[in-house]
């Protein structure tokens, strides 16, 4: 199956096939992350720019480990170092871009919607690496693959999503792609941080706490409170959020025994997680990270045409 799409701005808008055809190009490809010499000629002359207009340790620094290990070129864009400082536009600062020829845009924009405006007016590939709280595709995906890897499968599993569920684009990719994959998601979350409405988005239960959510869950991913999208104060304080939506051993145990304690990053400790939980066995954070790059591979080889380099 060839994967059809320039751009890939979000799971909303992929197949339950082409997320398959996406998870299982990153298993195969995970391999080489393991080598002595972790490269490859697959993307060689291509061009990835990665244009950050909001900060990211994981994301950015995956992408660009992905783009290399393909053997393509990378170059970097930080909004705070380039000429948007100086008023660019978006518009503008993509022109300017295109003008030098990239095969591939990465961007990170803080504006929902920013990545179809850009993808519209661009002749090369667009990915999303997380616009606004819309979504974060290669989040969902790394999300996925993790799951996958110790479960052998998504259908059916029992997902909690905890947190601040309206400002999370990780929430909005996960619950596009977990219930295209035919996972039973379960959200918990303040009032205050719940989209009226969210169980439309497909098989999805909001629950009236939070451990209702966890009960006999297979995974539990807790989000991070997005402070820095919330126009206003959406709980009283951050101790009694840790009260009613903070993940604890004792909490824990409500889940299946061995169950996946997920978390996208960066993790406010004490916060919705607890440091003994997070860096515990049922913690799979890192691995998450390590599958993000042969995601973030996946990615860039199909939206690239997904052939290899002829000589
Ligand atoms: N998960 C995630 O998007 O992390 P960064 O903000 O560090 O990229």
């Amino acid at each position: 199956m060839a994967f059809k799409h320039k751009d890939i701005i979000g799971l909303q808008d992929l197949t339950r096939e082409e997320i398959e055809l996406l998870l299982s190009t990153a298993e195969n490809l995970k391999e080489i992350n393991s080598r002595d010499i972790k490269k490859v000629p697959t993307l060689r002359g291509k061009t990835v720019v990665n244009l950050f207009y909001e900060a990211s340790t994981r994301t950015r620094t995956s992408f660009e480990i992905a783009a290399k290990r393909l053997s393509a070129d990378t170059i970097n864009i930080t909004a705070s170092t380039s000429s948007v400082t100086k008023g660019e536009t978006l518009s503008d600062t993509a022109r300017n871009v295109l003008a030098m020829k990239p095969d591939i845009i990465v961007m990170r924009h803080s504006i929902s919607g920013a990545h179809h405006y850009l993808a519209k007016r661009v002749s090369c590939s667009v990915i999303n690496a997380g616009d606004g709280a819309h979504e974060h595709p290669s989040q969902g995906l790394l999300d996925m693959l993790t799951m996958r890897q110790k479960y052998g499968k998504l259908e059916g599993l029992k997902v909690a999503i905890v947190g601040d569920i309206t400002h999370s684009r990780v929430a909005r990719s996960d619950i596009f792609g977990l219930t295209k994959m035919g996972a039973n998601v379960f959200l918990a979350g303040p009032p205050t941080m719940m989209p009226p409405g969210i169980e439309r988005l497909g098989n999805v239960t909001v629950c009236k706490d939070m451990r209702e959510a966890v009960d006999g869950a297979d995974v539990v991913m807790m989000l991070r409170i997005q402070l820095e999208r919330q126009g206003k104060t959406l709980l009283p304080t951050m101790k009694e959020y840790s009260r009613y939506f903070g993940l604890n051993r004792n909490l824990l145990q409500l889940a299946k025994k061995d169950a996946m304690v997920m978390h996208p990053g960066p993790i406010n400790r004490g916060v919705e997680l607890n440091s003994d939980v997070a860096d515990s066995d049922q913690s799979h954070v890192l691995k998450q990270v390590e599958n993000g790059v042969a995601v973030r591979m996946s990615m860039l080889y199909h939206v690239s045409g997904g052939e290899l380099p002829t000589e």
